[in-house]
């Protein structure tokens, strides 16, 4: 017998997608991958090369559970030079991926019965880690008009006494929106207001087109931020992300990453120390504006067919759009359109249940060229 939180626990309609698509693909067919949240750029060379030296160099022991310490203080490094922000070194914690961080929060802040705020739609893992802890994700409805974002007064509408935290990423997954820095800083007033916990998922923070990214650590020392190297970085499968968190709880958070993972990955934590490298920002900066492009012209090519995109993506590589003149059974039009067309995207229903059969996700991590023939296949599917 498992568990009975496991019963809370939904898996990613995606995953049977994409084994569906490798299947076909074995078979000898022609799949375009509009499905995959990470880049299809592979990690740049000058990191690739810094983890084969430090593996070389036998810089494979544990690290400290915090981190390396060279890595905490190029961090911090860039939040100076990129944002302009001082965040001391020892607020720096190293975690296998944003998942590691995601974790060791919320087994930092939940009790059983806690709630946490977040998006519907949102990242599907992060109900779960508070189901994890048996506490209550409590997901709230947003809006293509609210930016698809939390904001101060729905906030404040939504609070109640067992509340410890909000949990926000922006830009957002499955979105790609941005809350506003206005509106972040208002948001942070109202969580402090209630005593509670404002929690900023910055994962795709460098990956935004239309505006200079803004870290939520500029308006207090009281948030806690979440990163990672897997998105802008290209590094998914070194398993390697961090959190920033109030002085006060970095020795709690020490002793929960000493039991959960002892600590992240010694050759990725090395081979990140290149990624702040000016080679290195240099080859990442031409890939966010190939992203760009790929948005520039995923974007119009879908409301030509017809898919309503209500809010244009501001950052992230995804679009998030309502499929409703098509199909209202989100994960069939999916499966339908992976099974004649080809065409690998993800379902609504992935990302919680608000108008979630209405809606799929695309992402554009794969070559402009793949996505034009992904929008002829396409078209000649609605077509049917
Ligand atoms: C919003 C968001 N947060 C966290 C993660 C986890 O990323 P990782 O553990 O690879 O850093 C993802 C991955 O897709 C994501 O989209």
């Amino acid at each position: 017998m498992t568990a009975q939180r496991l019963r809370s626990i939904a898996p990613f309609h995606v995953m049977a997608l994409l084994a569906r698509a490798r299947e076909l693909e074995a078979d000898g067919r022609s799949i375009v991958h509009m499905e995959i949240g990470e880049p299809d750029f592979t990690t740049p060379a000058p990191v690739v090369a810094a983890g084969i030296a430090a593996l070389q160099s036998g810089h494979t022991h544990y690290t400290p559970a915090l981190g390396l310490p060279a890595l905490r203080e190029a961090i911090a490094a860039d939040y100076r030079s990129r944002f302009g922000v001082d965040i001391a070194p020892g607020r720096i914690v190293v975690t296998p991926g944003a998942s590691g961080a995601l974790q060791l929060l919320t087994a930092l802040l939940v009790d059983p019965g806690s709630r946490v705020l977040m998006t519907d739609p949102g990242y599907p893992c992060n109900r779960n880690f508070v189901h994890l802890l048996d506490g209550e994700p409590a997901a709230i409805a947003v809006s293509a008009a609210q930016g698809y974002q939390l904001d101060a007064a729905t906030l404040r509408a939504h609070w109640t006494d067992n509340c410890v935290a909000a949990l926000i990423a922006s830009p957002s997954n499955p979105t790609g929106t941005v809350l506003p820095r206005a509106a972040m800083a208002a948001l942070l007033d109202a969580v402090r207001e209630h005593g509670g916990h404002l929690i900023v998922d910055e994962i795709y923070q460098n990956l935004c087109y239309d505006q200079k990214p803004y870290t939520a650590l500029e308006f207090g020392d009281d948030v806690f931020v979440i990163n990672s190297f897997s998105k802008y970085f290209g590094m998914t499968g070194w398993r390697l992300g961090w959190l920033v968190a109030p002085q006060a709880f970095i020795a709690p958070l020490d002793i929960l990453a000493q039991n959960l993972f002892l600590a992240a990955p010694t050759p990725a934590q090395h081979a990140a120390l290149a990624a702040f490298q000016p080679d290195t920002l240099a080859i990442l900066e031409q890939r966010r504006d190939e992203f760009r492009l790929r948005r520039d012209y995923l974007l119009p090519a879908l409301q030509a067919l017809g898919f309503v995109i209500r809010r244009a993506p501001e950052g992230a590589f995804y679009l998030y759009a309502d499929c409703s003149c098509f199909s209202d059974d989100s994960f069939r039009f999916a499966h339908d359109l992976l099974e004649t067309a080809g065409v690998a995207i993800t379902p609504g229903i992935d990302f919680g249940s608000n108008a979630a059969e209405t809606h799929v996700r695309f992402a554009y991590t794969t070559s402009l060229e793949q996505l034009q023939l992904g929008v002829q296949r396409l078209a000649e599917f609605l077509q049917h």
